[in-house]
Parts: C-alpha cells; structure tokens; sequence
C-alpha cells in the first residue's frame, strides 16, 4: 500500500457546490458603485481576449417549489486570453437582481460561470490598420481591460488610443492603474517588447464632476478638441480601427460619426474598420 498524506485544511481542495462553479481569488471595490473581482479560469476555457461569459450566482429557491435556479448576467472578460485565472469590472446596482449580491462576495466564495465566451470587440472582427481606438464609457472598459494587456494588439498596431468618459473622477481609477500598471509588468515588456505601453494614449474624461479633462468624448471629438489634445488626424478608413463599448445611446451616436467619417462596421464574419457592444442592457 502507498502511504498517503493526512488531508489537512491547507491540501484539501474544496469541492464545488454550483453547477459551472469557479471560485472568488480577489475582490477589490473602488466606489460605491464599482468594483473587480477574480476567479479561478475552468481549465478548458479558451477565449480572444474582447469576448464576454454569462456569470452569476444561485438564485433565490422558487417559493413554491423550493427549486433554485441560476441568476446570469453577460459580463466582459477583462483579463486578457493568457491569464491563468479571470478578471471582470463590475457595476453595483443595488436593486440589481445580480449584483445587489454579487458585490458582497468574498476570496473563497463561487460564481458560476459558463464557458461559452462570445463577443464582437475581438481582433478578428478588424480589418489591419495603423491606429486602434477603444472608446469606453462606464464598465465598458472592462473589454478594454482585457485587449489592453494582449500582446496582439501591439503586434497589430503603431498606436493605441483608449478614451475613457464616466460621470466621476472615482470612475476612472480601475482603467487609470491598469494602465499605469503595464509600465512596470515585467512579463508584457519582456514579451511584447520594453515600453511597448508608450504606444498608449490614455484619454480619460469625466462630466459630471470637475477633472483635468472634462466632457463627453463625442463631443470633444466633434469641436476637434479631442484629437488636438491627442496630436493625431481625425479618423479615417485608411489608418483607424475601432472598438466602442458603452451606454446604448453613447454606441449610437460615436456609430453615426465613424460612419460620416467612412468607417464601416465589421464582424467576426466579415472584418471592417469598427466594432460595436454594449457595455449593458437598456
Ligand atoms: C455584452 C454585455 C457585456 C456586459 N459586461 C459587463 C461588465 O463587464 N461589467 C458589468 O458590470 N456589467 C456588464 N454587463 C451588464 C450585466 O450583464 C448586468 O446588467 C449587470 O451586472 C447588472 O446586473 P443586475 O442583475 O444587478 O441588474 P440588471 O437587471 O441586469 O440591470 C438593472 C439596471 O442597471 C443598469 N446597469 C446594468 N449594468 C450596468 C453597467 N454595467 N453599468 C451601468 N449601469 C448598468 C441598467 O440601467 C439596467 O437596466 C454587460 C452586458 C452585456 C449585454
Ligand atoms: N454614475 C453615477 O454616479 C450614478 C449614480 C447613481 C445611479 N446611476 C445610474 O446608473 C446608470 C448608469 O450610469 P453610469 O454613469 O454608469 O453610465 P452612463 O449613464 O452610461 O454614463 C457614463 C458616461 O457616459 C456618458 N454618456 C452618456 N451618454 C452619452 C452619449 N450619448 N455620448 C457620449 N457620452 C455619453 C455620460 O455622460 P453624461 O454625464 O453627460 O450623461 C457619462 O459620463 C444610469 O441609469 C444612472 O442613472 C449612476
């Protein structure tokens, strides 16, 4: 017989208790209406960095019949495809169905995840250009999150623009120590090439509350303040490519200027210049 080693706390693995189960590694909050998390990856997931899961929790028993069922909410990957576990950024909405309990988790507790990622905000959806845009307003930084840490995209690309437009300067700051952090990721810059992350220009933006850059990106784009202040040509089908990830009549209306700036919309079936989700329902 083998002899084998007494199972104690710290060798036991816990078993999953939730279909799909994935457990919590870290949880940070950064206002009262935002925070992140990580979990562990499902050893068979593979995902292009851009793509969304559904995620959630159990929900409440039926009362008549006592039976639970999951509660699942899509939610952008925004760690990137070779991270060994998953990150999201996530709203509190605290009548929220989901996450008026998702934000109280804690290490150590399990989301359920299915791994089915999905999404249009992926490189393959592009047809190769010069400049990449990311427009983000709100959570739908957290595609940003995940292309902004993939070696791809500075394979792909001379320049990166990523703006960044919500309501208070509190808002910014899971984009803003994102990036200051890939200055000093020691695996992106000796993979992807030292300083790789000067290609970036961060263009963040707030309206609600006062900042050094105040004003809704469309806006800025349309009395040309935007690209003055990013020393770059205003867009063209040629050299721009872009993805846009926010509120439903932010999406619209950057859509309507990339088409009057000649931009045509792409898919993974048929890449173009631009690339369109919605950062949530309405
Ligand atoms: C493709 C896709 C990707 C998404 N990715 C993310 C993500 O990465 N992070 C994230 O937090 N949410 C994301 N969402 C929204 C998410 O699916 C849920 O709506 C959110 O988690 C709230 O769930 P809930 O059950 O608490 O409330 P819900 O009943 O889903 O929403 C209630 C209301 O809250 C508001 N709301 C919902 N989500 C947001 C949000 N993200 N920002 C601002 N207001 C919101 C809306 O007014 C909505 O009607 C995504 C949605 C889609 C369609
Ligand atoms: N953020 C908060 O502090 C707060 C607090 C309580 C409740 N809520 C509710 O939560 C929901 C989501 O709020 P949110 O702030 O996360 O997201 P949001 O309403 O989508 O706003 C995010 C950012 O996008 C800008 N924006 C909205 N429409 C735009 C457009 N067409 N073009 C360009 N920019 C546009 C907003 O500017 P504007 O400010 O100019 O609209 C804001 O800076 C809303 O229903 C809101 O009422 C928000």
């Amino acid at each position: 017989m083998t002899e084998q080693s007494p199972v104690t706390i710290q060798t036991a693995k816990p078993v999953p208790t939730l279909p799909d189960a994935q457990m919590v590694t870290g949880v940070k909050h950064y206002t009262d209406r935002l925070f992140s998390f990580r979990v562990t990856r499902p050893a068979s997931l593979r995902f292009r960095s851009g793509e969304f899961v559904m995620i959630g929790l159990m929900g409440d028993p039926d009362p008549k019949t006592g039976k639970q069922k999951p509660l699942l909410r899509a939610y952008s990957i925004a760690s990137p495809s070779w991270d060994e576990e998953l990150e999201f950024y996530s709203i509190k909405v605290q009548d929220g169905p989901l996450t008026s309990r998702l934000q109280h988790i804690q290490p150590g507790d399990e989301v359920i995840l299915r791994p089915k990622p999905v999404g249009t905000l992926v490189h393959d959806a592009l047809l190769p250009g010069k400049r990449i845009w990311f427009f983000a307003t709100g959570t739908g930084f957290a595609p940003f999150a995940s292309l902004l840490r993939e070696p791809q995209t500075y394979e792909d690309y001379d320049e990166i623009i990523i703006t960044h437009t919500c309501r208070e300067v509190g808002e910014l700051t899971y984009g803003r120590d994102l990036i200051e952090a890939l200055k000093s990721d020691e695996l992106l810059n000796e993979v992807i090439g030292d300083g790789f992350w000067e290609k970036i220009k961060y263009y963040p933006t707030t309206t609600r509350e006062k900042s050094p850059k105040m004003g809704r990106i469309t806006d800025l784009m349309r009395s040309g303040e935007a690209f003055a202040d990013l020393g770059v040509p205003p867009l063209n089908a040629d050299t721009d490519r872009v993805m846009i990830c926010g509120n439903l009549a932010f999406n619209l209306e950057l859509k309507d200027m990339l088409e009057e700036y000649g931009l045509v919309e792409g898919a993974n079936s048929k890449p173009q210049h631009y690339v369109v989700e919605k950062a949530f329902l309405d």
